[in-house]
């Protein structure tokens, strides 16, 4: 049965057949899964509740949100953006505190709410951290969703949801910071990302991956729908976007003008050291086990999270025909957008 959810979308279940399709490649996707209208979103069933809530909190003139479909390096643009805002002196004692706790992922529920995913242990830092804010709840169904409604502020947010899964207000409200990734490399840090996360549990073939890919059949849905709802916000003064590519090539620049999106009226000299803070490296040094189960023989395969950081990693493992499938549906996809990515050639 479809539902109507508080941004106005309708929740369709997807039908028996297509569902079966994608939980044969997709385990975690057993408990359903809907597509909204319109977008074509797609969401687990469990967490219809938690869009509607996400759509209707209150967002705040200092809140920050970091938005990035998956895999557009958002754990990297979060550890930016919460550095240059709380900690430009790198002094600061919850620094090495997990990313989630310092800037909340505010879907982060989606994924833990269902079945395919263990209860946390009492013991387990989530629980912990949620009884330390919220001593007396007894509902522990968001947990982190609680987290970030409860963060101080200024609170510097992460989200895979797309813009039109937000009140229409928001940008008259707080700012945005859009990270956009090119989507061939999207396909291959995505692909190794739901074989290493269990919350995901992909146990297909890269062939399997781009085809669902494509096909918009990876929750959160859509890629190139969620670059177009960027991409028309993209001269708003309270939306900031910015390519992974040209933050790898060329960091100073682009964080020079984020300082300036962000107010945050730092020294050149503090931004330097914040880029060497936050470099590939040294993020992959610090990086602690992750809150939820992973596979360890894929971290051991493809070195983990921190996988490899780079742009163009596409060319070393996607064949021919499987780049020629991506660049037809971009290329259509986003005609007539002035929108270009870097290394999406072989040379
Ligand atoms: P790869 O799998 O290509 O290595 P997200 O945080 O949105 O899930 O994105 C994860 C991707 O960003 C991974 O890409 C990861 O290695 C990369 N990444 C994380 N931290 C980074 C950093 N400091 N510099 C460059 N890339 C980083």
């Amino acid at each position: 049965m479809s539902a109507k959810l508080k941004s106005g979308h309708v929740a369709v279940p997807l039908e028996k057949e297509e569902l079966s399709q994608l939980e044969v490649l997709m385990r975690s996707c057993s408990e359903g899964v809907v597509r909204l209208d319109p977008g074509r979103w797609l969401l687990h069933t469990p967490s219809l509740n938690l869009v509607d809530n996400i759509y209707e909190h209150k967002y705040r003139p200092s809140d920050l949100i970091i938005m990035a479909y998956p895999k557009c390096g958002t754990t990297w643009a979060q550890e930016i953006v919460w550095t240059m805002r709380n900690n430009p002196d790198l002094d600061h004692p919850e620094a090495n505190d997990q990313v989630i706790f310092r800037s909340p992922f505010l879907e982060a529920d989606t994924y833990t709410l269902s079945r395919h995913h263990p209860p946390f242990e009492e013991d387990h830092p989530v629980p912990q951290a949620f009884r330390k804010a919220f001593p007396q709840r007894e509902d522990t169904k968001n947990m982190f969703f609680s987290l970030a409604e409860g963060s101080p502020d200024p609170r510097s947010m992460k989200t895979h949801l797309s813009l039109s899964l937000f009140p229409e207000d928001l940008l008259e409200t707080c700012k945005v910071l859009y990270v956009a990734r090119n989507p061939l490399d999207v396909c291959i840090s995505f692909f190794h990302h739901c074989r290493h996360f269990i919350v995901r549990d992909f146990r297909g073939t890269l062939d399997q991956f781009v085809d669902l890919f494509i096909q918009d059949k990876l929750i959160p849905g859509p890629y190139l729908q969620h670059l177009k709802e960027a991409w028309a916000k993209k001269d708003h003064k309270n939306f900031h976007f910015v390519f992974y590519e040209d933050l790898k090539e060329d960091p100073l620049t682009e964080l020079k003008k984020l300082d300036g999106f962000l107010e945050t009226g730092l020294s050149e000299d503090k931004i330097k050291k914040i880029i060497d803070y936050t470099s590939f490296s040294a993020m992959k040094s610090r990086d602690t086990e992750t809150l939820v189960p992973t596979r360890q023989e894929v971290a051991k395969e493809t070195g983990g999270f921190f996988r490899k950081g780079e742009s163009g990693d596409w060319k070393v493992l996607l064949t021919p025909e499987q780049e020629r499938k991506i660049m037809m549906w971009m290329e259509s996809g986003l005609k007539g957008m002035n929108l270009k990515f870097k290394h999406m050639r072989r040379e």
